[in-house]
């Protein structure tokens, strides 16, 4: 994390894991803390988080499952990615701020690594590259059956606030597709314990909370 002050938290999952929700969940959680009182509580989402970087998740998140060339996703993920962490994350954390961010590079190792069947050594080297390495202190990733999880986005329909399009192209990619994800974030968080903590997403939407909590808290025990 270099010279940054702030803290920065991920929150990594297949699609319908429930992310969005425990992410304003925990945000809502750090402001009525008398500790985190002067800090800033920062939520964001990739791809996106600043307006380039939206215009960038409707070209990604739209249209047909196989519209677009494995490596164009890949470079459009890490260009709304540079954008950013390079206008909103790090300014945030450098003033001393925590940002909570829905997805980061572990979406991009699980989807465009595992998934797609890129190599996950170029994938660190373009993270390196680009973003300086810039890391998470803590991710939590939540971990749901893939069928289970595709099965509760169905209701969710039309979510973009910007496009007004479907925002469905990765959850209409085959379901073969979803259970390589998945299991890329499962060899993710075994491969690098000490930062990405696995909580169980199949309980009710409080437990999920409570676990989430107990994990920051031993995380960061000043809170
Ligand atoms: P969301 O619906 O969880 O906001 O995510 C949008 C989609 O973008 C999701 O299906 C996963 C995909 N994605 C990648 O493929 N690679 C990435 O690096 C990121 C951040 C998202």
């Amino acid at each position: 994390m270099g010279a940054n002050l702030g803290r920065f938290i991920t929150f990594e999952g297949g699609e319908g894991s429930g992310k969005s929700t425990q992410i304003n969940m925990l945000a809502d959680h750090l402001r009525s803390l008398p500790s985190m009182a002067q800090v800033d509580v920062v939520t964001t989402r990739e791809p996106g988080g600043t307006p380039m970087a939206e215009s960038i998740r409707e070209l990604l998140v739209t249209g047909e499952p196989n519209s677009m060339e494995a490596k164009t996703e890949l470079l459009l993920v890490m260009a709304a990615r540079v954008e950013h962490v390079q206008k909103l994350i790090n300014p945030v954390l450098q003033k001393g701020g925590w940002v909570l961010c829905d997805r980061f590079m572990d979406s991009t190792l699980a989807y465009q690594g595992y998934g797609r069947g890129m190599s996950i050594e170029h994938l660190l080297m373009l993270n390196q590259w680009a973003l300086s390495g810039l890391n998470p202190d803590l991710t939590i990733f939540l971990k749901i059956d893939p069928i289970i999880g595709l099965a509760r986005t169905k209701p969710r329909g039309t979510n973009s606030e910007h496009s007004g399009e479907a925002e469905d192209r990765f959850e209409q990619t085959g379901a073969e597709f979803h259970k390589l994800v998945y299991d890329g974030f499962c060899k993710l968080s075994q491969n690098n314990k000490e930062r990405i903590r696995s909580i169980d997403a199949n309980q009710s939407i409080d437990n999920v909370q409570k676990s989430i909590w107990e994990v920051v808290r031993s995380a960061f025990p000043n809170l």
